[in-house]
């Protein structure tokens, strides 16, 4: 579980306040949707939950264990994040170049790789078999976005934090991007945070919808 307390955070030493005294629950197998306006706040949020940036108060918790720099390699062992989308491939290198690249980075061995590569290729609508040899460049938004994602799962990470997953993407992709992450989290166990534009119709695949404000966090509940 992740628990999101009081937490607020401002730029330009005080000048530019983002969001301030905000408070989620992200649980086990749950599916979170971030909602808000360009400029709410979303990926500077995401971004402390990942100890990217530093709130300027409150605190996260990740599996009870505060977040903050002494226990940083704890807590990125246990989240997967796409935060630049497709750009955190390599785009002239082969897709199963980029699969070992990265998994070497997460501290896998060549063979640890292709095992689970097989494993995630088994979720259904996740398989990336027949892009393996395709450098990234070729591949279409929607294929990118899905390397991206796999490439996150690599580590067995119990949270997976997607920022504007569907920016870009048609509407049919959308539908299907919405099905696999609902298979990602009914096969892997995780728990999906990710952030949208406010009119997201198809955001309708969370659990819970948090709407980002400058003064607060609305929290709606959903399918409960
Ligand atoms: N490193 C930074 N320094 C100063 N301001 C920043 C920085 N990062 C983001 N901001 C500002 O914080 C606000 C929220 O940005 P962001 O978190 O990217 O919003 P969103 O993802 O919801 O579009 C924006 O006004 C942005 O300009
Ligand atoms: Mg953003």
């Amino acid at each position: 579980m992740i628990i999101i307390s009081e937490l607020s955070k401002e730029y330009n030493n005080g000048n530019t306040k983002i969001f301030s005294n905000v408070n989620v629950t992200i649980k086990d197998r749950e599916i979170v949707a971030l909602l808000g306006e360009n400029g709410s706040g979303k990926t500077t949020l995401l971004k402390c939950i990942c100890g990217l940036v530093q709130a300027n108060e409150g605190k996260i918790y990740i599996d009870g264990l505060e977040m903050n720099q002494s226990n940083f390699n704890t807590h990125m062992y246990s989240i997967g994040v796409v935060l630049e989308g497709i750009r955190n491939l390599y785009w002239r290198m082969k897709v199963q170049d980029n699969l070992q690249y990265f998994g070497a980075l997460k501290g896998l061995g060549k063979t640890q790789i292709i095992q689970r590569v097989n494993e995630l290729n088994k979720i259904h609508g996740l398989n990336i078999t027949e892009l393996s040899n395709r450098p990234v460049k070729e591949l279409s938004i929607g294929q990118k976005q899905k390397v991206a994602i796999f490439i996150a799962l690599l580590h067995r990470p119990k949270f997976l934090i997607l920022d504007e997953p569907f920016n870009g993407i048609d509407k049919y992709t959308k539908y299907n991007l919405s099905n696999l992450l609902l298979n990602i989290r009914n096969n892997e166990n995780v728990s999906i945070l990710l952030t949208s534009h406010i009119d997201d119709k198809l955001i309708n695949l969370a659990d819970k919808e948090i709407l980002l404000k400058s003064d607060n966090a609305i929290v709606i509940q959903k399918n409960q």
